[in-house]
């Protein structure tokens, strides 16, 4: 047993009695119970934002009386020491201290005496709440940023290539001719829409829950705005921003599922776009290349150079799905307040911020080293079965109703497959207008791909001048950072 030979009748308590259950307590856990319930082992990242915190609840406590200018002094030192031990990894983190709070504060109190001082009208409740909105706001900063480097990645590749056209797909079925570019877009809108969704979710992390106490607050004389000011939870206007009912404030993890769940949905769309070059960089397409240092071999098949990094992170969206569903597990049947339970949070969230971190770091690292094998993008893209809508279009323009234009190019299809497949753009004249009498001369003109491109003047549409348009809006937005 861990604890069992402490000496419970010492008139000056050990640390780590200081910190835990002295006097309520004849004996420390079970070993196998203490091994049970340590998060140290994963929490100890939350270091700096546990010093932080102590920092600012304990210069509150000084404002408050309740420390002395000479021991909020030490305090602080003592804990600017302990991070600087701990940076240099020469701090011992202990087991038997459960976590990161306790661990740092018996080694504070264990040195500093005022450190048994700190813990005064706060309670890991609601302490481990504050560090982990401070852990996730510098997070979801830092994810952001990787996240526009993505962005970029993408917007480069298809600058790099922004002559290249290849068909798009529906039902995987070659469809109509987009820009290559206009794929890749494509995903940096989505990537928009994921940065708009974690800077919302910031709004709500950013809220301090300190003297929300255990459950109950405190009766002392806390000043909750001074801390959230010091920590930064801050509005537009720098006003304090605190949570506003105690009971929420220990047992809220809202502000984690919100991460967690539009790191899935990013995952989800990282996933897609592996699938989309996986495909590519195959024989049967051949639209790519990725460069050795991007790819794994194979230890029996000589040939194969495979995309790897694709497929794990295809795969890795797996795992940030089934975090967010273990989080929203984990809550449904909590009563309140806080209970032991919410400590299983923070691996799951972890595991969610390095993982969609990496991916997304790793995607466009990759991207970064792909090249386009422009002669397959242009022999798949000059397929004419590509512009059979713009032939229903060449009708409409003709006068003819669409669902007719639809059933005639379905004609014209039709006469092809049952030619040997003889390619739209070499049917005649003479057989177009035997299919039927609406066609002209100036059939050949629709399936001139350029013009075909250059016809397409809608917004958003995957035409010459908007794809350039759209590719030069966002090179300026990105490069503003
Ligand atoms: N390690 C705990 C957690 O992660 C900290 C809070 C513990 N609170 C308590 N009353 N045991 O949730």
């Amino acid at each position: 047993m861990a604890r069992s030979q402490r000496s419970n009748s010492s008139s000056t308590p050990a640390p780590s009695d200081i910190v835990s259950r002295s006097g309520r307590f004849s004996s420390g856990p079970a070993a196998d119970v203490a091994a049970f319930s340590e998060s140290i082992s994963f929490d100890w990242r939350l270091w700096r934002q546990d010093i932080r915190g102590s920092i600012a609840h304990a210069t509150m406590l000084q404002s408050a009386g309740i420390l002395n200018a000479a021991e909020l002094k030490a305090i602080r030192e003592g804990l600017e020491q302990i991070g600087s031990e701990i940076e240099a990894g020469r701090f011992t983190w202990k087991p038997e201290l459960e976590d990161v709070h306790m661990n740092i504060e018996a080694e504070l109190t264990r040195r500093v005496p005022a450190g048994a001082k700190l813990h005064t009208g706060r309670s890991r409740n609601d302490q481990v709440a504050v560090d982990v909105r401070l852990w996730l706001r510098d997070e979801i900063d830092a994810l952001a940023g990787e996240i526009r480097g993505l962005q970029r990645s993408l917007v480069q590749l298809g600058s790099r290539n922004a002559a290249v056209i290849i068909p798009g797909y529906t039902h995987l079925q070659r469809a109509q001719p987009v820009y290559f570019a206009h794929h890749l877009l494509a995903y940096v809108e989505m990537l928009e829409r994921d940065l708009g969704r974690f800077a919302d979710g910031r709004e709500r992390t950013n809220v301090c829950p300190l003297g929300s106490g255990a459950i109950a607050g405190s009766t002392l004389p806390l000043d909750r705005e001074r801390v959230a000011r010091l920590l930064e939870f801050v509005d537009a206007k720098g006003k304090p921003r605190v949570t506003q009912n105690s009971m929420d404030g220990v047992s809220d993890r809202d502000f984690m599922i919100e991460f967690c769940a539009s790191s899935a949905l990013l995952a989800v769309h990282l996933s897609r776009l592996s699938e989309d070059l996986i495909l590519w960089v195959s024989s049967e397409f051949g639209f790519i290349r990725i460069a050795d240092a991007y790819t794994t071999g194979s230890s029996l098949m000589p040939q194969k150079k495979n995309p790897d990094v694709a497929e794990l992170t295809r795969g890795k969206s797996g795992r940030v799905i089934g975090n967010l569903m273990a989080l929203l597990t984990l809550l449904k049947g909590l009563p309140m307040t806080y209970n032991r339970d919410l400590q299983e949070d923070k691996e799951r969230l972890f595991d969610t911020a390095d993982t969609v971190r990496r991916c997304v770091r790793l995607t466009a690292a990759m991207l970064d080293n792909t090249s386009v094998r422009a002669e397959a993008c242009a022999a798949a893209a000059a397929d004419p079965l590509l512009l059979a809508t713009d032939l229903a279009d060449y009708l409409v323009r003709k006068g003819m109703p669409f669902r007719k234009a639809h059933h005639v190019v379905g004609a014209v299809v039709g006469f092809s497959e049952a030619n040997n497949n003889k390619p739209l753009n070499q049917i005649s004249v003479a057989e177009f207008q035997a299919i039927d009498g609406t066609f002209t001369d100036d059939v050949a003109s629709v399936f001139d791909l350029k013009q075909a491109m250059a016809r397409r003047t809608l917004t958003g549409s995957p035409g010459t001048r908007e794809v350039k348009r759209q590719l030069d809006r966002w090179t300026r937005s990105l490069a503003k950072g």
